[in-house]
């Protein structure tokens, strides 16, 4: 068995070179990023397994289908079995993942304490300063107007506070939460009133 410090060093090389050419949303550094928030929060939850939390949030966004046309976890898959890795803990660290997703686990709560923390930082890594970067960085990828992307924190980004699991994610996510709405209040005040609604 591969040392887990290295094993997760390998992953990061990986991950820098699958999404090399990815801007925005869902580049390495959102990886990292969710990697490095994922352990701060395992750090401070008892009875979870840090391995399987740190190779998921690496390998998060490594079969996401709006990125790459890999089923079943392929890349995932074959990146740990090539780094000899058992066969019990990538079926672990697979469910971890999957259980992170929207769309494969139709917006039920993950069933593990891992898959909780992955998807806890995940979902903090849209919110506070870098999720206004990112939206509008995604908004402009997508020619969007500056409202469309504007909506986008009311419809979406605004709620997430409310479904964080973890308490240590909960925590940061009031803190990003405000940081936002303050945001919003001084650029609604610069942006002027929106020509479609009056
Ligand atoms: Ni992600």
């Amino acid at each position: 068995m591969i040392r887990p410090e290295l094993l997760q060093e390998k992953a990061i090389e990986y991950v820098t070179l699958l999404f090399a050419g990815n801007s925005g949303g869902h580049d390495a550094e959102h990886t990292l990023r969710v990697y490095r928030m994922a352990l701060y929060i395992a750090e401070r939850e008892p009875g979870c397994d840090r391995e399987i939390v740190a190779l998921a949030a690496l390998l998060h966004d490594v079969d996401d289908p709006k990125l790459f046309s890999t089923a079943g976890n392929r890349h995932a898959r074959d990146f740990l079995a090539a780094q000899n890795v058992h066969a019990d803990r990538i079926e672990l660290i697979c469910r971890a993942v999957n259980s992170v997703s929207f769309s494969l686990n139709r917006g039920q709560t993950p069933d593990t304490p891992e898959g909780r923390i992955v998807q806890d930082a995940d979902r903090l890594d849209a919110i506070g300063a870098v999720g206004i970067a990112r939206t509008f960085a995604y908004g402009g990828e997508h020619g969007r107007p500056l409202r469309d992307s504007v909506r986008h924190f009311y419809d979406k980004l605004l709620l997430l506070k409310d479904m964080m699991n973890t308490d240590t994610a909960k925590r940061i996510a009031a803190e990003r939460h405000a940081f936002i709405e303050n945001y919003l209040k001084e650029l609604e005040v610069e942006l002027g009133p929106d020509p479609e609604t009056v």
